[in-house]
């Protein structure tokens, strides 16, 4: 269905109808699309083709996917066939470690309730996980907002703020993870101006960061991805915040490609380069982000053709000659030394094992695959 109005979440389930309901982001800005995911395939496609992305998101997806699972079974789902689907669910995309995450906490929780009661149990977890990354986003905010606070009481005029990809509410729940200090700057008051980063090869930055932030009506400009090195060299980028789909126990960062070249960029200039990040997205079993986090490769037609609005219509057209094979690295991993801080819901710390375990001491078991 197409809409006008506008939902506050990327994600929500409908009690009446009892669907679980995603934006279906590849549409945006242009036209706002709501989709149902009615069984798992759905919610497997959704993941895969990108309706709903964003490491928080494609978690909780994951979690309303267990869920379908469960409701797709009218005597309740036994336990070898909840098992194949979460390993289904679990395999739609590589690099995200919430995906997996949810599907684990989920999978747990339900092995252990008895099949008729597993639908129940699947939606109340699934609701339970949305809120939880909504709230961890709010406290990201809170977080974040004295690192651009102390930037605007050192200097006059806006605090210029870089960001790459959607690391936007689109991205998670509400909130988001890198924009999330930005909303609360702004609400602090605080004058505030975003480099919007394209984000090719799906535009992510132009598309959906830019349509969150023209909604809120903050100041923003959308750059090419090349671009930030040289406004970094020449004093335009006070900070760089950025969202990440797994960060390792020792501070390594997966986050859209690109985003390594952007903190070398900072890192060269002297431009503190922040993550901000829920929980959710450490993965507490690696300690080697280069060596051990999946990179995801998608279709190189990603790259070969540009989707925009031409006419009333969303059209895509090829770029480069029709015989030229393309590459489509989807992520690239940012060593922790490049990192000035993580942005968490229970603080800031730097990019150390060592302060990452100071902050979440109860969290450094490895979780396995069930
Ligand atoms: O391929 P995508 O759009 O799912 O990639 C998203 C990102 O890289 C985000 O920066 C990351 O998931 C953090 S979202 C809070």
């Amino acid at each position: 269905m197409t809409s006008n109005a506008i939902p506050t979440r990327p994600i929500w389930f409908d009690p009446a109808t009892e669907t679980v309901r995603v934006i279906d982001q590849r549409q945006l800005p242009h036209q706002l699309v709501v989709m149902d995911l009615a069984s798992v395939d759905a919610v497997i496609e959704a993941i895969v083709e990108m309706v709903v992305r964003g490491a928080p998101l494609i978690g909780v997806t994951a979690a309303y996917g267990m869920y379908v699972a469960c409701a797709n079974e009218r005597a309740g789902i036994d336990d070898a066939r909840l098992r194949q689907e979460a390993r289904r669910i679990r395999s739609a995309r590589p690099t995200a470690v919430n995906l997996t995450w949810a599907v684990d906490r989920a999978l747990e929780i339900l092995l252990a309730t008895p099949p008729a009661a597993r639908k129940a149990a699947a939606l109340a977890l699934a609701a339970k996980i949305a809120e939880e990354e909504a709230d961890n986003c709010r406290r990201i905010g809170r977080h974040g907002l004295p690192l651009i606070g102390a930037v605007a009481a050192k200097k006059g005029g806006p605090v210029n703020v870089l960001t790459h990809c959607n690391a936007g509410w689109l991205a998670c729940v509400e909130y988001g993870t890198a924009t999330a200090p930005i909303y609360a700057a702004v609400e602090a008051g605080i004058d505030v101006h975003v480099w919007v980063d394209e984000t090719r090869p799906l535009n992510q930055g132009a598309r959906l960061t830019a349509w969150e932030l023209a909604r809120r009506g903050i100041a923003h400009t959308v750059i090419t991805d090349n671009a930030g090195g040289h406004l970094m060299q020449h004093g335009m980028v006070d900070l760089v915040i950025v969202g990440t789909d797994r960060t390792t126990a020792a501070g390594d960062v997966a986050n859209k490609i690109g985003t390594y070249l952007k903190a070398l960029a900072a890192y060269d200039n002297g431009v503190p380069f922040y993550v901000a990040l829920p929980s959710s997205t450490f993965d507490w079993r690696l300690d080697d982000g280069v060596a051990q986090i999946p990179i995801e490769a998608r279709d190189p037609d990603e790259v070969r053709y540009v989707q925009g609005r031409a006419d009333g219509r969303i059209v895509r057209v090829l770029v480069p000659p029709a015989e030229s094979p393309a590459g489509n690295y989807a992520f690239d991993v940012t060593p922790s030394r490049l990192v000035t801080g993580f942005i968490t819901e229970r603080g800031v710390c730097g990019a150390t094992a060592e302060e990452i375990r100071n902050l979440f001491p109860d969290r450094n078991d490895p979780s396995s695959e069930i």
